[in-house]
C-alpha cells in the first residue's frame, strides 16, 4: 500500500498509448449505437462476450483483428474528443504529468472519415487535458505497416498542415510487425526528416521482430525512440548500442503479457536494461483492451520486480529525460 501510494504520486510520463486503443466495451457499444453501425456476425454482442475475447489473445494480430473493428465505431470529431478526453482523465487520476500519444488516421481515412475531423476531435482533447489537467502533450501519428509505404506517403501528404501548425509532433510505426519490416518505410521516413526535421521519428520494433528490426529502424528510419523493444535483450551488441545512444524504449508490460510476447512480466529483461543503461518507460499501449492504465502497468512491474525507490525514480527520471518536451517543462518534472 506505502508503494502503491509512492508510484501514484512518482511524476510519469507516458509515451506508448494508442488513442484508438482506449476504447473499451463502455463506450464502443454505445457509439455503435449511436453511429448506427453495424458491428461484423462475428463480433462479440454484449460487454462480457467483448471482455472475454480481451482476456483471451492468442497474440499480435489476433488483437490487430479486433482492434479494427472496434475503431469503425468511431465517426465524428465529437467521438474522437470523448474518446481521448476520457483516457487523459482516467491517466490523470493515475498521476500522470505527461503523454504523448499515438494514433492511427489510415484505419480511419480509409473508412471515409477525413484527416480533419480525427485530428481536430483529438486535439480539442489535448488542449482540454493542458488546460484543465496540466498535463502536456503530444499527438504522434502512427503509419499501419501492413499498408504499402506508397499509402504512408499520402497519408503523410494529408497530414502536412497539422505537422506545419504543430498540432501534430510524431510520426511512428505500428500494426503487423513481422511480416512488414521496417525498410519498407523508409522512404516514409526520410521525406519526414527532409521536410518536416523538428518532428519526432519512433517506431514499434522488437515486439515480435527480432533485434534486426531494431538495428534497421535506427540505421534505416532513423528514429530516435524505439517503441516496445523487447527483443532488444537478444542482442548484446544492441544492448550495449541503445546504452550508448541513451535510446528510450517504451516498454508495455501489461501488453507484452496479454499478446503472449512473454508467458509472464518477470521475464521482462528489466534488470538487465537498469543495469546496462538503457533507458525506458513503461506505458499502457492499448489499456482498455489489455486491462490497465499506466499506474496499473507501474504495479505490475512492482509486483515482479519489487524495485526500490531509487530505481523507481530512476525510471521516472529517464522517462522525463526521454520525452518530447522542452528542457524547463523537463525541470518541472524532475
Ligand atoms: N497497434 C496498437 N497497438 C499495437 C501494438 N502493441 N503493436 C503494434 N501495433 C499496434
Ligand atoms: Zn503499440
Amino acid at each position: 500500500p506505502e508503494m502503491h501510494q509512492f508510484l501514484h504520486e512518482l511524476p510519469k510520463c507516458e509515451h506508448h498509448v494508442h488513442l484508438e486503443g482506449t476504447l473499451g466495451p463502455e463506450l464502443l457499444f454505445p457509439l455503435a449505437a449511436r453511429n448506427n453501425i453495424q458491428l461484423p456476425d462475428h463480433f462479440p454482442k454484449t460487454v462480457d462476450d467483448l471482455q472475454y475475447k480481451y482476456d483471451n489473445f492468442k497474440d499480435l494480430q489476433d488483437f490487430l483483428d479486433l482492434y479494427y473493428v472496434g475503431m469503425s465505431v468511431l465517426i465524428t470529431e465529437d467521438d474522437f474528443f470523448e474518446l481521448a478526453w476520457a483516457y487523459f482523465r482516467k491517466a490523470h487520476a493515475d498521476g500522470l504529468h505527461h503523454a504523448e500519444t499515438f494514433f492511427d488516421p489510415q484505419g480511419h481515412i480509409e473508412r471515409g472519415i477525413s484527416m480533419e475531423t480525427v485530428v481536430k476531435g483529438f486535439r480539442k482533447a489535448c488542449d482540454k487535458a493542458e488546460a484543465e489537467l496540466g498535463i502536456t502533450t503530444k499527438l504522434i501519428m502512427c503509419l499501419l505497416r501492413h499498408l504499402p509505404s506508397q499509402d504512408g506517403l499520402d497519408t503523410i501528404a494529408l497530414a502536412k498542415p497539422y505537422y506545419e501548425q504543430g498540432l501534430i509532433h510524431g510520426l511512428g510505426l505500428d500494426s503487423s510487425e513481422k511480416p512488414f519490416p521496417p525498410e519498407l518505410f523508409k522512404e516514409c521516413y526520410e521525406h519526414m526528416a527532409k521536410h518536416h526535421p523538428e518532428v519526432l521519428l519512433t517506431a514499434h520494433a522488437g515486439e515480435e521482430g527480432g533485434p534486426e528490426y531494431i538495428h534497421n529502424s535506427l540505421d534505416l528510419l532513423k528514429v530516435t525512440r524505439i517503441d516496445h523493444g523487447v527483443n532488444s535483450i537478444k542482442d548484446p551488441q544492441l544492448i550495449k548500442r541503445l546504452a550508448d545512444s541513451q535510446t528510450m524504449l517504451s516498454l508495455c508490460p501489461m501488453s507484452n503479457l496479454k499478446l503472449r510476447v512473454v508467458q509472464d512480466i518477470a521475464e521482462l529483461p528489466i534488470r538487465e536494461w537498469i543495469e546496462a543503461g538503457v533507458p525506458f518507460s513503461i506505458n499502457s499501449d492499448d489499456p482498455a483492451y489489455f486491462g490497465g492504465y499506466i499506474l496499473d502497468n507501474y504495479l505490475a512491474v512492482q509486483s515482479k520486480f519489487g524495485l526500490d525507490v531509487s530505481t523507481w525514480k530512476l525510471i521516472a527520471q529517464n522517462g522525463v529525460k526521454g520525452s518530447y518536451i522542452p528542457q524547463s517543462r523537463k525541470d518541472e518534472l524532475l
